[in-house]
């Protein structure tokens, strides 16, 4: 139950495409831990992408799955964890993972984001059918619930590399 800070697990919150995922798979490799990446694991069990969850199966199952994949690998011991951008959005999630792990909220200003959209516009099915002005709103919205955290990095002007680097250079 009780893990010590070394043991805990590193888990990656922040908006979708922010790089979660490439930055925690780089940081699991250099510590040789396991990564996990939630929406990977959803799309597993139902055997379809996130798009086909959502317009097969709805959001309100998506989110329920989501939070039994996190709250049950948030409390073992020396995983690295990518969570989907929605998933901080849930109370539980936020207490399990504040308690058991510790949180890396990878923040990026909306300039640089809005760049990146036109790649993430097709897997993700939270931006679909919204307008530019929509999404910003969203991102400024969640920005103020990705702020409980313990470490915070902005990642504007640093390359993934160089974020998993300085990652595993402050749990060291
Ligand atoms: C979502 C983000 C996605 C995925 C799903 C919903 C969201 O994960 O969980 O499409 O609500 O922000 P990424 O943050 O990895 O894109």
């Amino acid at each position: 139950e009780n893990l010590s800070m070394r043991e805990k697990s590193l888990v990656f919150i922040g908006f979708m495409g922010v790089g979660k995922t490439t930055v925690a798979q780089l940081v699991a490799k250099k510590l040789y831990r396991d990564f996990v990446d939630i929406d990977l694991e959803i799309e597993r069990e139902f055997g379809m992408p996130t798009t086909d969850i959502f317009k097969k199966i709805g959001e309100r199952k998506f989110r329920e799955k989501e939070k039994e994949y996190v709250l049950r690998y948030c409390k073992q011991p020396l995983k690295v964890i990518s969570l989907g951008g929605g998933a901080f959005m849930q109370e539980d999630i936020r207490n399990a993972c504040l308690k058991h792990s510790i949180v890396f909220y990878l923040d990026i200003s909306w300039d640089s984001w809005k760049e990146r959209l036109h790649m993430l516009v097709d897997s993700r099915p939270v931006l679909q059918d919204r307008s530019l002005e929509d999404i910003e709103e969203l991102f400024n919205a969640r920005k103020s619930t990705y702020e409980e955290h313990n470490s915070k990095l902005m990642t504007d002007h640093f390359n993934e590399e160089e974020v998993a680097n300085y990652i595993i250079d402050s749990v060291k």
